[in-house]
């Protein structure tokens, strides 16, 4: 070796492998205009589809007169749900286990439901001929609080589900209640009570919110008629699972349908389930042999695509007077709105909601949920969540500052005290949950130390003072949050997806030259994948990263997964990756110790060759192990270098956080503001830190929105009232505080690259800490809990109820 020779490092450094900031490669194309949405899809012949909605909550649907518009020039058809009789598509199932109307079918449950579907040679008719659809309704009582759901008298929102006693997941106890369940031992969480010290009861609600990704859900749909095949372009988070249940439904046979989602602009759980617009503008290419256009409209997708939330959460604990937890106790009542279309996995109609008990050592613990019916639109998807891990997250860590507050102790210091210690890890919860690594105790002693927190808690107690005083109309308030993640469904013995086991894939071949491409079941929205799975590549295999193509989202050359959501695609396919390039690897190196006429044993592995133990100068570099694959195998061996891996994962991986946040209240306006939001993550092994901060930003952003803003409100009368962004808080860089960002580093034992998800870390933890900073402003003048959303007008009233405007 002369001194000109790469070391090591430096040939390692040029891979751009995992820990390398690599720039997102994706964005090149991004920031010129130059993605590919399914907007920019445009077929010969191609019709334009739209829906015509319900003005109503809940209505008998007397009749629907579609000839004005089928009249108007340009219209070439509008389906109603008599239509979709014919095929027998007027309803659809769901993939919680019930069944959905596609168009509305003898009344409405919901303002904006889906009544008929236009099609037209235009966007622009599809619109007119909408407004000329005649629709005669007779209104019937309406209910959209869930917990006047189960009440006598409360209007019956499923008449088709009248004498139904049992639903998926067991009896029902009600005709508006759709199933109950539960986790834990009620036995042992109600001893602990009955011997408690200190308990505290609070009814905690997290509100009705709805993902905002920047596109809408959308889709082309064409049909061929000769062939018999469908090909549909979408907004899909899970085209594999859509192309399944879209044959089962259909009964058009898998290998005919060829579901392809392109660049898409976001998704948030917002796009993994199907809609009415999906299934009429597949059901119109059918019936007018021609490419039909779904394109959702703003209005359409807050006020009918999938929510997310909508949790009213009646939790306990019980703690020693000394400040140990000793029990955990929740029931809580879910609002699935008029149709369980709930996107969890198949088993859990509460998703993963016993992580309730969060990041602390409860030695007993349980769980209750009835998901109810309301005339609300249906949904109940992972919104930058893993199923209901953000609703766990948001009760338990209230839940801890109340009772901190009500200890008389310091809320850091309470969850110090309680929280799992290193040296118990692999951890089982008191709900059975296996934790599979963690470091608790030192990420929030990192946290604290960074955001020098004695030192605030100093400074609020002297503002306290001065507020006391009337020195002041300003209140401190600090944030504290722990969280406990559970991410990467799943192993699949505890998930499917109606029927489908949730492992993922990964197929990666390797050309003749050296470079290759990487086709995953996964789908990006934003994520950066096409960056970030090429680096796991590199490392493992030795390959630079720019040298590999990521390719994700077309079913015909995608090995079958399961999709992205719920922070699933590093801890599912990423292992997926590692794997396959092990098989990879094994056989490069069959072929080194062949050329280099070695046993296997005497080669190791050095970056990017292999090389000859005790004697370096004698390797071969993957890239001329690549060639060789192709010309000069061993006798016996198939020639080529690639590998699939469909990965089922082992356990859940459980990224952690500690977050602290401080905001100053003017008490005579509610005006809040945000001075200071630090945000510590751990996801186990860093693939790329830059896309790591990206994630955690866009997520923190997320949660600003969400706890100081964000809600889908409806009235009695059942009119959604926040069905624009006029109404719904969607923050913008003006609003948005500067977050300050850090990391340990504790990997999985059990992932191959030892790393956790992260995508929803920061939503999961970040509305906690907003909530808890408000709440801890109030808390030394005796208030308890203020419900979410904070925005100004609520915080206001919260000052006046207690009595600060006097
Ligand atoms: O499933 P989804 O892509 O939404 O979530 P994720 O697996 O948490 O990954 C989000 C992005 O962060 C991807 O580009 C990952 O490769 C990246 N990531 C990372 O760089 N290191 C990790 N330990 C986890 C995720």
């Amino acid at each position: 070796m002369n001194d000109m020779t790469p070391t090591s490092a430096e040939r390692a450094a040029k891979l751009e492998g995992m820990g390398c900031k690599r720039k997102r490669v994706e964005d090149i194309r991004f920031v010129q205009g130059k993605g590919n949405y399914v907007d920019d899809i445009k077929l010969p012949g191609m019709l334009y589809g739209d829906l015509v909605h319900s003005p109503h909550g809940h209505a008998r649907v007397k009749k629907i007169d579609t000839a004005k518009a089928a009249a108007l020039p340009g219209v070439v058809a509008v389906i109603t749900a008599e239509t979709l009789k014919t095929v027998n598509l007027a309803w659809m199932p769901t993939l919680a286990g019930d069944t959905q109307m596609v168009l509305a079918d003898g009344k409405v449950l919901f303002q904006n439901q889906e009544v008929a579907f236009v099609i037209a040679e235009s966007r622009e008719a599809a619109a007119d001929a909408v407004e000329l659809v005649e629709v005669e309704y007779e209104p019937l009582p309406v209910n959209v609080d869930p917990l006047k759901a189960m009440t006598d008298g409360a209007p019956m929102i499923r008449e088709d589900l009248k004498d139904k006693t049992d639903g998926a997941h067991g009896k029902r106890k009600h005709y508006n209640h759709i199933f109950s369940w539960q986790a834990g031992d009620k036995a042992a969480a109600d001893a602990a009570f009955a011997k408690a010290e200190v308990t505290l009861r609070e009814m905690i609600i997290y509100p009705r919110v709805h993902p905002c990704p920047l596109e809408t859900c959308q889709c082309v749909a064409s049909f061929d008629k000769i062939k018999g095949e469908l090909t549909l372009w979408g907004t899909f988070q899970a085209p594999h699972v859509i192309r399944t249940v879209g044959s089962l439904i259909s009964k058009i046979p898998e290998h005919k349908i060829h579901v392809i989602a392109p660049d898409i602009g976001g998704g948030f759980g917002n796009k993994v389930g199907a809609y009415p617009g999906y299934i009429c503008a597949i059901v119109a290419s059918i019936v007018t042999g021609r490419p039909v256009k779904w394109t959702e409209d703003r209005i359409e997708n807050l006020s009918t695509t999938a929510f997310a939330r909508d949790f009213y959460m009646d939790v306990e604990i019980a703690a020693t007077k000394d400040g140990r937890v000793t029990g955990l106790r929740c029931y809580t009542i879910a609002d699935h709105g008029a149709f369980d279309a709930c996107a969890n996995a198949t088993k859990w109609p509460a998703g993963l909601f016993s992580i309730i008990s969060g990041s602390y050592d409860f030695p007993a613990a349980y769980c209750l949920v009835d998901g109810v019916y309301t005339n609300k639109a249906p949904g109940g998807v992972a919104y930058r969540c893993s199923f209901r891990v953000t609703e766990a997250a948001y009760c338990i860590e209230r839940a801890m500052d109340i009772m901190a507050h009500k200890l008389g102790m310091d809320p850091a210091e309470f969850r110090m005290k309680n929280l799992i210690r290193r040296e118990q890890f692999p951890y089982t919860s008191a709900f059975g949950w296996q934790y599979d690594s963690g470091d608790y105790q030192t990420a929030l002693k990192k946290a604290m130390e960074s955001v020098d927190y004695k030192k605030l808690r100093e400074e609020q107690e002297a503002k306290r003072e001065a507020f006391k005083r009337g020195e002041t109309r300003d209140l401190m308030g600090i944030g504290v949050s722990f969280f406990t993640e559970i991410v990467g469904a799943g192993p699949s013995r505890a998930c499917d997806i109606l029927g489908i086991a949730m492992f993922d894939s990964a197929e990666i071949r390797i050309h003749p030259t050296g470079s290759g491409i990487c086709r995953l079941g996964t789908k990006s929205q934003g994520q950066g994948h096409e960056t970030t799975y090429a680096q796991i590549i590199a490392t493992e295999l030795g390959l630079p990263a720019d040298s590999i193509t990521v390719e994700e989202g077309n079913t015909d050359t995608a090995p079958y997964g399961l999709g992205t959501y719920g922070s699933r695609s590093t801890p599912v396919s990423g292992a997926a990756t590692a794997m396959a390039c092990r098989k990879i690897k094994a056989k490069a190196q069959m072929i080194a110790a062949y050329m280099l006429e070695v046993h296997d044993d005497d080669l190791e592995w050095d970056v990017d060759r292999f090389r000859v133990k005790g004697n370096p100068e004698r390797f071969k570099t993957m890239i001329e192990l690549a060639w060789a694959a192709y010309h000069q195998v061993p006798p016996g061996m198939e020639p080529g270098l690639e590998a699939i891996n469909y990965y089922d994962p082992p356990n859940f991986t459980y990224p952690f956080g500690a977050y602290i946040c401080v905001v100053d209240i003017d008490v005579d306006t509610g005006q809040t503001k945000v001075r200071r939001f630090y945000a510590l993550d751990d996801c186990g092994t860093r693939i790329n830190p830059m896309i790591i901060e990206g994630q955690i930003h866009g997520g923190l952003t997320e949660a600003f929105g969400i706890a100081m803003g964000q809600e889908i409100r409806y009235d009695a009368d059942g009119n959604v009232t926040t069905a624009s962004f006029l109404d719904y808080f969607l923050p913008t860089a003006v609003e948005t505080p500067h977050w300050e960002t850090d990391w340990t580093t504790t990997p999985s034992p059990h992932h191959p690259i030892g790393a956790k998800g992260v995508g929803e870390s920061p939503n999961v933890g970040g509305v906690p800490c907003f909530s808890n900073a408000i709440n801890d402003a109030f808390a030394f003048l005796g208030s308890t809990h203020i419900q979410m959303p904070h925005d100004h007008w609520r915080t206001w009233m919260a000052a006046e109820k207690l009595g600060l405007h006097a």
